[in-house]
Parts: structure tokens; sequence; C-alpha cells
């Protein structure tokens, strides 16, 4: 079947991305240290700052002027209504915020657009340390423009992997504490960066070998999702299944660890979970 859009339309979609991601970048970079205002969002532990909110602006302003009847869904303005268009583009102007705010530089713009609910262009772009993750579909995963690869470790002895915790893990039983405990004992050891994005570049890269998340937002993975499948790797639901990036869950590997992983949160933390 055709495709709907061309290798030029991929191309030029790819460089609103990459021009949504550094003038966000900018934003942070402006307020980096210079926070006057930090907020409290629902959930424990959630924050929002001014340098959320200026980024996406910025972001939505840039957005506007360039693809004004495609669909928007960003993290702190919500869904923006477009009846009839198949493209929707999916922002998140800071992932890493509660980094941000404590000067932790793992911090990033994320921008993704799905075409009919697939991401076909994502940007990852830490504007602190200037790294600028790329991908577009059939395309492959480049950072600062080389070309990615997944690792190549074969089994979850030798890995080193990647997670995070939602802002409702004090509330919720289903929290991850197990699987962090358990993938830590596994594993040559579990990391918790705080932002959702770099850790699925970090896949993409071969930096970590695996991650999985629960209580995300699409948002937070969308762009990081497409940058993992195109440098090899494999993302999927937490039971394999083809990945819902709305449904709040996400395992993402180098493609060699996908079978353990999910046996892993399949046969023994379900059960502890879901008890
Ligand atoms: C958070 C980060 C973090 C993840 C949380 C996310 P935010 O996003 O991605 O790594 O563990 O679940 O909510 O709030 O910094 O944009
Ligand atoms: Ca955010």
């Amino acid at each position: 079947m055709e495709k709907p859009y061309s290798r030029e339309d991929l191309d030029s979609f790819l460089k609103i991305a990459v021009r949504l991601a550094k003038e966000g970048g900018d934003v942070l970079r402006h307020y980096w240290g210079n926070l006057r205002s930090i907020q409290s969002k629902e959930g424990s532990g959630n924050i929002v700052t001014e340098a959320d909110k200026a980024s996406e602006e910025v972001i939505l302003q840039i957005l506007g002027d360039t693809v004004p009847t495609h669909g928007v869904l960003a993290e702190e303005s919500g869904a923006h209504e477009h009846r009839g268009t198949p493209y929707l583009w999916v922002i998140d102007p800071l992932d890493g915020t509660t980094n941000y705010a404590h000067m932790l530089p793992m911090v990033s713009v994320s921008i993704a657009l799905l075409y009919s609910g697939v991401p076909i262009v994502g940007v990852v772009y830490n504007p602190i340390l200037d790294d600028l993750f790329t991908a577009t579909i059939g395309n492959g995963s480049y950072l600062n423009g080389n070309r990615l690869q997944v690792s190549r470790v074969k089994d979850l002895e030798h890995s080193l992997l990647a997670t995070g915790f939602g802002y409702d893990r004090r509330t919720v039983k289903d929290n991850n504490y197990a699987e962090f405990i358990h993938f830590t004992n596994l594993t040559q050891g579990v990391r918790r960066l705080g932002s959702a994005a770099l850790d699925l570049a970090y896949v993409a890269s071969g930096v970590f070998d695996g991650y999985w998340e629960r209580g995300i937002q699409p948002w937070d993975v969308a762009a990081g999702a497409l940058l993992v499948s195109e440098a090899g790797g494999q993302v999927t639901a937490y039971e394999g299944t083809s990945v819902d990036l709305f449904s709040g869950r996400i395992l993402a590997t180098n493609g060699h660890l996908h079978k353990d992983m999910i046996d892993t949160l399949k046969t023994q933390l379900a059960p502890i979970n879901h008890a």
C-alpha cells in the first residue's frame, strides 16, 4: 500500500520537530538555575515550573504557524482539538522536571509526530548536554547526526536496565517497586534517570539494554519509542503485544532481552502486583 506521506514530507516534519526541540531547549537553558516558580500538580511529588510552561508556549506557537491543521497533545495544555487529521504532535516541553528543578542535567524536550497513532518522527533533545536524538520511520535513529544501534547484550545477567516511578507511587500497590528490586537482583544494575524520553534514547544508543515503566504518559515515551525501534530494538506492551502509547505501560529492549523481560514481568511480578 502506498504511504500517505513521502520521504520529503518526513524530512520536512523532522525539520519542524528539530526546530521545536531546539527552541524549547533554548527556553530550558534560559531558566536553568534561575527558576522563580515551582508549583505542585496533581499527584504527590509532581511539580511544574515556569520553564515547562514557557517551553510549551514557544513550541505551540511554532506548531500553530507551521502546521496549523495538525492535532496537538501537549503535557501542560492537553489536547488541542483538530478533527479529521491523522497527524498528531505529542509534546513534552520538559521531561525530567524534578531533575531540572534540582539542576541534574538529565532533562529533555520530547517531540513526536504520530500518523494514525503510529510515531513517524521522534526527537529528544537534552539542551544542557546539547544531545539531539532524532528518528524518522524507516530511516534509522541518530545522535547529533551519528547513526545509533541498540546493544548486543544477550542476557539479563550482563545487562544495565532503566526504569522510573509514576507520581502515584505512594498511593498505588502497582508502583513498580517489586519490579525494581527483582530486576536489580537479576542484572548489573537498574538506573532511574528521571527522564523517560532519555531512558529510551539511551536504549536506542546501546547504553541501556532495556527499559520498562508503568504510569507513564504518551508525551514521555512517543518520541523515544521510535528512537528505539529505528535503532533495531523492540518496543511493546509488558505482555509483548503491540504497544499502546496511551496505555501507561511500555517495555523497550535491544530485542535480545525482550522475552526474558516479558517472562519476568509476567510470571514473577504480575501475581504480586495484582494479588
Ligand atoms: C517524568 C519522567 C520520569 C518518569 C515519570 C514521568 P516529567 O516526566 O519521565 O522519568 O519516571 O513517570 O512522569 O514529569 O518529568 O515530564
Ligand atoms: Ca514534562
